[in-house]
């Protein structure tokens, strides 16, 4: 059955855009359902037609549950299997996570558990890391702390800086997000009863993607 999916963003939007084109090629059985936002200005609601955009200011709200509660309507009118964040920027609360069973998706710009947070790719270098690159993994209260699913790796080369490796990363994770959706539409990755299931099994070692030869 195709996946439906919604999607927040608070910005470019180009992991949402590797999402729709694998759709529109017909590589990924899915469907968005809606792109939600906490910037009115974001690129990424361009991405979609206009019916299937929602966006809200927090500041319009009088606190983050409001705002939460309003996105978590719009969402669950929309019917969504699982949720995905793909660049949301702004910290989510227990209420609004609890409200999708565990069914809510992150893709992180780093070797989790390296570099919770914010300016991974800067960090990345400030410790010398020779490996660096991104992870698809599950929300839970605890930021950027939910089992990891699948990573891909790329190398940290000389002379890198934030954008330049944050530029290789990227290519990598459109890639990565996308498998990983794949995994769900096609019944690999699952999710019962709160406990995420690879291929039938629960506690599974993160997956690594091959990158290609560099
Ligand atoms: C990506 O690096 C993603 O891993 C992080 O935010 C960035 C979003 O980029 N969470 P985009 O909006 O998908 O282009």
């Amino acid at each position: 059955m195709t996946l439906r999916l919604a999607v927040l963003c608070s910005g470019r939007g180009s992991n949402l855009q590797a999402v729709l084109d694998a759709i529109a090629h017909g590589s990924l059985d899915a469907v968005v359902t809606g792109v939600f936002s906490d910037r009115p200005g974001s690129e990424a609601l361009q991405r979609v037609p206009e019916s299937l955009r929602w966006s809200a200011r927090p500041s319009d709200f009088s606190d983050r549950d409001a705002f939460e509660d309003a996105m978590a309507a719009a969402i669950t009118a929309t019917r969504p299997d699982w949720v995905l964040c793909a660049g949301y920027m702004r910290i989510l609360g227990d209420r609004f996570i609890g409200t999708f069973n565990g069914r809510m998706l992150n893709i992180h710009p780093s070797l989790l558990p390296r570099h919770r947070g914010l300016d991974t790719h800067r960090r990345a270098l400030e410790a010398r890391d020779t490996e660096h690159g991104a992870s698809v993994h599950r929300v839970i209260p605890e930021l950027d702390a939910g089992e990891v699913i699948a990573q891909v790796v790329v190398p940290v080369r000389a002379g890198d800086t934030p954008p330049s490796l944050g530029a290789r990363v990227l290519a990598r994770e459109h890639v990565l997000l996308v498998e990983v959706l794949r995994w769900i539409a096609t019944g690999r990755l699952a999710e019962r009863n709160g406990i995420l299931l690879l291929d039938g099994h629960p506690g599974f070692t993160p997956v690594q993607l091959e990158s290609p030869a560099t």
